[in-house]
């Protein structure tokens, strides 16, 4: 793996071709974004008994305070991570996260508002991408080409065309990538997969996945972005719509211009769980036929453009079974959201975060065995950053999983049946192809690279 150590005493301090010494670099680096900090030699943090630089895993952040913020404090909790650098194109997103990193590390990271800036650093091992689904594709394909692993968040893509190009970038240059589905780490998951995977439910023949969506974004009110926000960079590949606190920061995922609607944020956990467990790798089945009807029925008046009711039915074969998906208004006598494996002789696995159950076909408790624990999701990275094995999460099995929701809202978005193949990795036929969820034309000047395998 290329580690810290290795990254600069090959570039830098052992370099006689630049000349230049690593704190220089490092000193160089610090005020190559927003020009705010300097950042410590790697000997100097190497004291106080934590991993000396040979061992250090120098990660950065692109997209702060949401997500950013809690995937930097995770891996802030671990020994051998030091976070080096932040990226936001919001300057207001930086400082809060900056304050913990300096905190932790007793100095202040670099802050970057062009994450290809960011990405120039020879030093950063890895990146955590936790920008808006519109804004992953670009991020992670570049983090490949300049050498980095990533932590990225989900879905991991807009559509399903960036997704085909992130899984071959990642591929083209061998990246590890752990993708921030991090139920495929948590207790409760793992134990019901383990069942399921046993054997012990017999043959299974539908599966179920839900989440209540209860979203009211209400009217979209136009005004003038906030100074510290570069509205354009935000934008980025996708339409420039006039500017709106409603469709900015968090709101984005009920506007299918950036997000994915229900089916993609949490779709993509709760079916994640429904099609991991019907494999015994994480190379997951894809359904041959897709089908979706809802609408914006709960609250027609409001202003997101993803539907609030779906219910979509995937058609699988080899083996045969069916995979149900609900978003809506509630799920009475059922938690908020979850997934189900349903045996041909009626008895089912549910699952949900907080607990997991066996149930007999009369609804009564059957034993429910505990697995063997697993590490934590962002531990499980920082090991496979180590051994160049494959992930938990890693971005081909999200690939899958996230096409998946895509589907569900291409057939939703065409209003018919569409069918998929899985070798090909494509729709087969038409139907479909002329959705925002297969393929969206970037607004210039982004362009989606195509990597060959
Ligand atoms: N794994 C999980 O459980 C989980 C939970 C919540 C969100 N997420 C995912 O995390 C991602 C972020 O979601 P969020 O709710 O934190 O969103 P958010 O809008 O709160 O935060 C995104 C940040 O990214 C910044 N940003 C946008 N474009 C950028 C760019 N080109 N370069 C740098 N920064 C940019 C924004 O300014 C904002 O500060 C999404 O993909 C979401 O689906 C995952």
């Amino acid at each position: 793996m290329r580690l810290l150590g290795e990254a600069f005493m090959s570039k830098t301090e052992s370099s006689s071709e630049s000349g230049v010494s690593r704190r220089e670099v490092l000193r160089r680096a610090g005020t190559a974004g927003l020009g705010l900090s300097v950042i410590p030699t790697q000997r100097a943090l190497a004291q106080n008994g934590r991993p000396g630089a040979n061992d250090r895993i120098v990660m950065a952040v692109i997209g702060c305070q949401g997500m950013g913020s809690a995937n930097m404090q995770r891996f802030m909790a671990k020994p051998e991570v030091e976070i080096a650098a932040l990226c936001d194109v919001d300057e207001a997103r930086l400082p809060a996260d900056a304050d913990r990193v300096e905190k932790k590390y007793g100095r202040r990271p670099a802050l970057y508002k062009d994450f290809r800036k960011l990405l120039e650093r020879k030093d950063i091992d890895a990146v955590v991408i936790a920008t808006p689904d519109h804004w992953h594709a670009l991020p992670l394909i570049y983090a490949c080409e300049a050498g980095k692993d990533a932590y990225c968040e989900k879905p991991i893509s807009h559509d399903i065309t960036e997704a085909r190009a992130m899984d071959a970038a990642v591929k083209k240059f061998k990246r590890i990538v752990q993708v921030g589905t991090w139920q495929r780490s948590t207790r409760e998951f793992t134990d019901a997969l383990a069942y399921v995977r046993s054997g012990k439910l017999g043959k299974i023949v539908q599966t179920r996945a839900w989440k209540t969506d209860s979203a009211k974004v209400g009217k979209v009110a136009v005004t003038t972005p906030p100074s510290s926000l570069d509205y354009d960079f935000w934008t980025g590949p996708a339409e420039l719509l006039p500017y709106s606190a409603n469709r900015n920061h968090y709101n984005w995922r009920w506007f299918l211009n950036y997000g994915t609607g229900m089916t993609g944020d949490w779709g993509v956990h709760m079916m994640d769980i429904a099609l991991l467990g019907m494999s015994q790798t994480t190379d997951i089945p894809m359904p041959v036929e897709v089908t979706s009807y809802g609408g914006k029925y709960s609250f027609p008046d409001d202003d997101r453009t993803a539907p609030d009711t779906v219910q979509t039915l995937f058609r699988f074969k080899d083996p045969d079974y069916v995979m149900h998906w609900h978003t809506g208004q509630d799920h009475p006598g059922l938690p908020d959201q979850g997934t189900e494996f349903i045996g041909a002789d009626g008895r089912t696995v549910r699952v949900w975060r907080g607990g997991w159950k066996v149930l007999d076909p009369a609804g009564k408790e059957l034993e429910a065995p505990p697995a063997e624990r697993t590490n934590d999701h962002w531990q499980n990275f920082l090991d496979c950053m180590k051994s160049r094995e494959q992930p938990r999460s890693n971005l081909a099995s999200m690939a899958q999983t996230t096409i998946v929701c895509h589907l569900a809202n291409v057939s939703y978005l065409a209003e018919e049946t569409v069918r998929w193949n899985k070798e090909k990795m494509d729709l087969v036929g038409k139907a479909g192809r002329d959705t925002q969820s297969y393929y969206r034309e970037y607004r210039k000047p982004w362009k989606l690279p195509m990597h060959k395998i």
